[in-house]
Parts: structure tokens; C-alpha cells; sequence
């Protein structure tokens, strides 16, 4: 029987400079979707997905991240005495176990590829999953989780996909389809962020990976790529020319790019209309500003 993924890396050492000032003093990861910062999206989709193990690459200044996640006895207890249960449940979903987290540092800022092989030692011998926060999905299953179940199908390397604007593929790692099953593809090679006239299609990789440990002894190479970094995707690349398989899966969702202002807007206004507590309140606050929007112009 396959071995069940139950690790995870999550990258954080990014420095955020799109959200400057914000990110000044608090991680990218801090910012909030409605009232929940985007690393508690990123768990709860990998606690759904089955991964115990959490391993966070992070970087100066990230200490507010490892705050987050530690039990708050005085806020708990503050909020008992109060009788706010309901929050106090919210608030203790987010404490996270001692040991279930594991922090390795990126000492410098060489890639994507680097900040994952930073997390070697903690995922030895196994098959383990990326998350990308930036990449905040919704989904009624979570994207993780389809791709755990495709996964214990197909075995190898999986990584999730969506089709992107033609001319929006210097954005994006690029997969080269072989065979395409529908929300499955086979790869034959990868490209991390190429021009649009030599990019192999459209097909885009969103920050989800499911990865064999050989993808980590590609990483070992620290060989350059794109932008002069170390780039995940050519290390994944590589195991498709040593005839390892590579898929892409089409999950089924949608995908904010919460590593852009206007992807972090659409979010939000997403999320808080999907929130019963403020779906009409916003709802008609968003028709108004609508209605009023040639007036301003
Ligand atoms: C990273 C990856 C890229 C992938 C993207 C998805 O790029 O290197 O292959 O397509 O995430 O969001 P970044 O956005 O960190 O530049």
C-alpha cells in the first residue's frame, strides 16, 4: 500500500514587497481575508488534506507567524468568562499542537526551489505536499484533497493547474501536456515563467504540489533558473527527463492570486460574500458602490 503524504512545506520567507508598507512590520501571511489571516486558509486546506507534519520556511521577521499558531490562555480564558463560546471555539481551532509545526530558516532569498530544499532534513524519505499561501483557493472540497485522492491513483508527482491568459504565462511555472485526461494531464516538460511566444501552452501552475522525495535530491544541485533563482519547477522538470511521472490536475475551484492587490481585493469581497453574517450588509454595499461608479469616473 502507497504511504499516505502527511507532510507539508509551507515557503513564508518572502519578504512581501507588494504589500509594503503593511508588510513592514507583519508577514504577507499576517494579512487577513475577512478575519482570518491567509497561512490559517493554507492549514485548514492541508489539515483537510490528511497532513499532520507542518513545516514552515521562514525568514527574519516571520515571528508573529509563529505566534499565531501557539494556544493564547489569557485571551481563552478572557473570552470563557465572558461566555463568548462561539469565538473561543474559532480561536482554539487555530492552536496547533506542539510539534505539529516545524520552522526552518531560509537564510537568504534564493528561490522558490531553495526555501522548499531548506525543509530536507524534515521530510527525509517521503512524498510530501507545497502549499502556497498566496494562492488561496476556494473550494467545497479543498484543493489538497482532490489532489491527495488523484494522487493515490496516479503515485508520482502532481501538481495543481489551471488554464491562464495567453499573455499572463511569464507569471507562471508552464506545464507541456502529453496526454490530456481532462482534470488530469500527463507532463512532458516544464517552464518556469516563460514569454508568451515560447511558452508550451496555458496551462499554469497554482501553488499546490504533491512531490516525491527526488524532487528534494533535484533541489540538491542548487542549479539556477529563471530570474537567477532556484526554481521548484525545474526541479520537477527534471524528473520527467529521469522517465518519472509529472501530472497536472485541474482542480475544481477558484483561485485568488492574494500575492497581487487586485487578486487580495477579489478575495476578500469573495470571501465576505460567502459569510453569512455579512453576505447582505455587503451585498447591498457593493451594489450601491457599483451604482455610483460612473458618477466618480
Ligand atoms: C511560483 C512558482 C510558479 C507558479 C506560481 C503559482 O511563482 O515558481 O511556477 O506558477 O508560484 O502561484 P511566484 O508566484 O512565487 O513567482
Amino acid at each position: 500500500m502507497k504511504r499516505k503524504v502527511t507532510k507539508a512545506i509551507f515557503p513564508v520567507a518572502g519578504l512581501g514587497t507588494r504589500f509594503l508598507p503593511a508588510t513592514k512590520s507583519i508577514p504577507k501571511e499576517i494579512l487577513t481575508l475577512v478575519d482570518r489571516p491567509l497561512i490559517q486558509y493554507a492549514i485548514d486546506e492541508a489539515r483537510a488534506a490528511g497532513i499532520k507534519e507542518f513545516i514552515f520556511v521562514t525568514s527574519r521577521g516571520k515571528s508573529a507567524l509563529e505566534d499565531y499558531f501557539d494556544d493564547a490562555p489569557e485571551l481563552e480564558t478572557s473570552l470563557r468568562k465572558k461566555g463568548k463560546t462561539q469565538l473561543l471555539e474559532e480561536l482554539k481551532a487555530t492552536n496547533m499542537d506542539s510539534g505539529a509545526i516545524a520552522y526552518v530558516r531560509q537564510n537568504r532569498p534564493m528561490g522558490l526551489g531553495h526555501a522548499v530544499w531548506c525543509a530536507r532534513r524534515l521530510v527525509g524519505n517521503e512524498s510530501f505536499a507545497v502549499i502556497l499561501t498566496d494562492d488561496v483557493i476556494a473550494a467545497e472540497k479543498p484543493c489538497l484533497q482532490q489532489m491527495m485522492e488523484a494522487h493515490a491513483e496516479t503515485g508520482g508527482n502532481i501538481v495543481a493547474a489551471m488554464e491562464v491568459p495567453h499573455d499572463k504565462t511569464s507569471s507562471y511555472g508552464v506545464l507541456d501536456v502529453s496526454e490530456d485526461m481532462g482534470s488530469l494531464v500527463r507532463v512532458k516538460g516544464m517552464v518556469e515563467k516563460p514569454a508568451p511566444d515560447v511558452a508550451p501552452s496555458n496551462l499554469a501552475v497554482i501553488g499546490r504540489y504533491i512531490l516525491t522525495p527526488k524532487v528534494m535530491q533535484n533541489l540538491n544541485k542548487k542549479k539556477e533558473g529563471a530570474g537567477g533563482e532556484i526554481q521548484l519547477t525545474d526541479a520537477i522538470a527534471e524528473e520527467i527527463r529521469n522517465d518519472n511521472p509529472v501530472y497536472g490536475f485541474r482542480f475544481r475551484g477558484q483561485r485568488y492570486d492574494c500575492g497581487s492587490k487586485a487578486g487580495f481585493l477579489q478575495a476578500t469581497v469573495a470571501f465576505g460574500l460567502a459569510r453569512p453574517d455579512l453576505r447582505d450588509e455587503f451585498s447591498d454595499f457593493l451594489g450601491d458602490v457599483v451604482a455610483m461608479r460612473p458618477a466618480a469616473e
